[in-house]
């Protein structure tokens, strides 16, 4: 019977390209989401490789389209990352945002390579530094205090000296969700002051260091480019004052956001985006008589979290008052986004679609704590104990913030494309919690 409910369709429009309703059953990228589901376990994690091209594909055309400069495109690696995941962007040659050691492994193992690496952390370790100084093309410095800590590394790895971009603390944060997903508010702990800046540039030229770059990311999940464009005035005034000309680089980070609710569709535009970013630097250049920087954009969500969905088993459903809890087998250990901010998602059924909507639900998941919910009161049809749901947009900060609460073994994470299935990241086991025990 064919599908028609509203509620249904409107829904799936927030899922990966590749999903599809067939015979009453969601399948992605040709592959049944019950099948997977029997095969590799719950909660199951499956990316479709086709969503990430096509997003991929959308950044570098607008690209291409309104800046005439250089730039590239850069993946923020804790959006989620593994090696497949960075053998992925070295296919669309991107850059890969590491945070610290822990990232520049993995972005190394899976064929990334140095000049392709760049180094993020607000307060880098010297194992971060010296891992930087080994593996990675660029470092963003966040403070004075690591400047100097970079300073005396130089003096052990003369020949191996990566760029230097400062990181800008822009005053002015974007418009998200929620105050913990905003980094670039004058109090905030990231980057440095207009101040602080022209007095790290100072000591980088009585040190003949390499700096030849601007940085600032002002948070995560916006929608609205408008407060980038103070923040790219300041940046510019700044490139001004230090005297940058011919090649430098300015990245005005990431943070783009992506529709997680049917409320919140359409998904905000990678275009728009990317030309209001470009018109403004273009802009600035002009007024101000400077050369075009290589312009980098930094996004990690709007790359990867509409690609990937999270499935999950039904267990015990519970009548409370006017609440209906379903229980599943995911919830903060895999996904503490809503425990963190109050992160909003939809959910379908993975099979028997041509339901009418029953009531609302909250879905929470098995960890002993009250805030481990992945949806409060989303309307749903009367579902089962033991049949499958499927969340979308669950591609980023998940995994990559997943835990062992509660001795939780992280999910299997799968890449699927038309025909194929590649096993990305393995569940764990018990041995896996026990073997960095004691
Ligand atoms: C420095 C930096 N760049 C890029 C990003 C990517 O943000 P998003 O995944 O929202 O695009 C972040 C996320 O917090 C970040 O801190």
């Amino acid at each position: 019977m064919p599908v028609t409910h509203f509620w249904m369709t409107n829904r799936l429009s927030l899922f990966s390209e590749s999903m599809r309703v067939r015979a009453d059953s969601l399948f992605i990228a040709g592959h049944a989401l019950a099948s997977l589901a029997d095969g590799y376990g719950t909660p199951l994690y499956i990316y479709d490789r086709a969503t990430l091209d096509l997003a991929v594909t959308e950044y570098k055309s607008a690209l291409r389209a309104y800046y005439p400069g250089e730039s590239h495109l850069t993946y923020a690696g804790k959006a989620f990352l593994c090696k497949a995941i960075a053998a992925w962007t070295q296919t669309h040659d991107l850059h890969v945002d590491c945070t610290g050691e822990g990232e520049i492994g993995i972005a190394g193992a899976g064929g990334a390579p140095r000049e392709k690496i760049l180094v993020h952390g607000v307060n880098k370790s010297t194992a971060d530094l010296k891992s930087a100084f080994e593996h990675a093309g660029t470092i963003v410095v966040d403070n004075l205090s690591e400047l100097q800590k970079i300073q005396l590394l130089t003096t052990n790895h003369p020949s191996l000296i990566p760029n230097l971009w400062l990181r800008l603390l822009p005053g002015v944060a974007v418009t998200t969700h929620h105050a913990h997903t905003q980094t670039g508010q004058h109090d905030s702990k990231f980057g440095m002051t207009r101040e602080e800046i022209i007095e790290a540039a100072n000591f980088c030229k009585e040190n003949h260091l390499p700096l030849n770059g601007i940085h600032f990311h002002q948070g995560s999940n916006f929608r609205d480019p408008e407060p980038l464009l103070p923040a790219i005035d300041l940046a510019l005034d700044i490139a001004k004052e230090i005297g940058f000309s011919g090649t430098w680089h300015l990245c005005p980070g990431g943070g783009w956001g992506a529709a997680y609710h049917e409320d919140e569709l359409p998904n905000p535009s990678i275009e728009n985006y990317v030309r209001g970013v470009a018109e403004a630097v273009i802009e600035g250049c002009n007024s101000r008589g400077l050369d075009l920087p290589v312009l980098h954009l930094e996004p990690g969500r709007s790359l990867v979290a509409r690609a990937g969905v999270a499935v999950y088993r039904v267990g015990a459903i519970k009548q409370r008052g006017d609440k209906t809890w379903v229980l599943t087998d995911g919830g903060m250990a895999d996904n503490p986004r809503f425990a963190l901010y109050g992160a909003r998602y939809s959910c379908l059924p993975v099979e028997g679609l041509n339901r009418e909507i029953g009531g609302k639900v909250s879905i929470a998941g098995p960890y002993c704590e009250s805030g481990d919910i992945v949806i409060e009161d989303l309307p749903m049809p009367e579902l089962k104990e033991g049949e499958l749901i499927v969340i979308p947009v669950a591609g980023a900060y998940h995994l990559s913030m997943s835990s062992n609460y509660n001795g939780a073994r992280r999910p299997e994470a799968l890449m699927v494309e038309e025909g194929k299935v590649e096993v990305m990241l393995k569940r764990e086991t018990v041995e896996d919690l026990l073997a960095r025990d004691g």
